[in-house]
């Protein structure tokens, strides 16, 4: 016996020109003009996508995170709202997640993990990094944990 719950697309407000591949499995989320939102990505509910930003297949954004426009996010990046801070998974106690707000112009490569921070505009995120900080200051930046590689 099983309970099969299906991937789609619910309740997400759309703004004009938005291009979806799926499957999908978005829901409650606010995706703004001109946006690409790529293959196997999943996008929770309360998230907000500012307009023109591209997210790549296999990308996970969670509850609790803000995107600006002109963003890109690349294939299989990872957000992250629950950082484990009682020793494990909250459990669904949503008083332990934190938040994460994602400037503009801000390209986050393939594989990087977001830890609840801010990154401000006009920032270059490193395939695979580990951003663990606030990104305070407009760069490029890479690493587990990211560092600054150049202005
Ligand atoms: C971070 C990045 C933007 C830097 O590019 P760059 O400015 O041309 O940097 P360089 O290639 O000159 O590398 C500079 C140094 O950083 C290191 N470096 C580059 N990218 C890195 C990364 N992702 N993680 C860790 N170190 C990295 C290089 O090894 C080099 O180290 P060294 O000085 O010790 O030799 C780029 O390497 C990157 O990761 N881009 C992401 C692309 C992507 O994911 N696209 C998705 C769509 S396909």
């Amino acid at each position: 016996m099983y309970k099969k719950l299906k991937v789609g697309i619910k309740d997400c407000s759309f703004g004009n020109n938005v291009t979806i591949v799926e499957p999908v499995n978005i829901y409650g989320c606010s995706i703004g003009d001109n946006c690409f939102i790529g293959p196997f990505v999943e996008i929770q509910k309360d998230v907000i996508i500012g307009k023109r930003t591209k997210v790549q297949s296999h990308s996970f954004i969670c509850e609790l995170v803000t995107i600006g426009d002109n963003c890109f996010i690349g294939h299989g990046v990872m957000f992250i709202n629950d950082l484990f801070s009682k020793g494990g998974p909250a459990q669904g106690d949503k008083t332990l997640w934190k938040r994460t707000r994602i400037g503009n112009r801000v390209s986050i490569g393939s594989n990087a993990t977001i830890l609840p921070v801010k990154i401000c505009d006009d920032v270059v995120i490193g395939a695979g990094a580990v951003v663990t900080k606030n990104i305070e200051i407009s760069g490029v930046y890479a690493g587990n944990p990211a560092r600054r590689l150049k202005k």
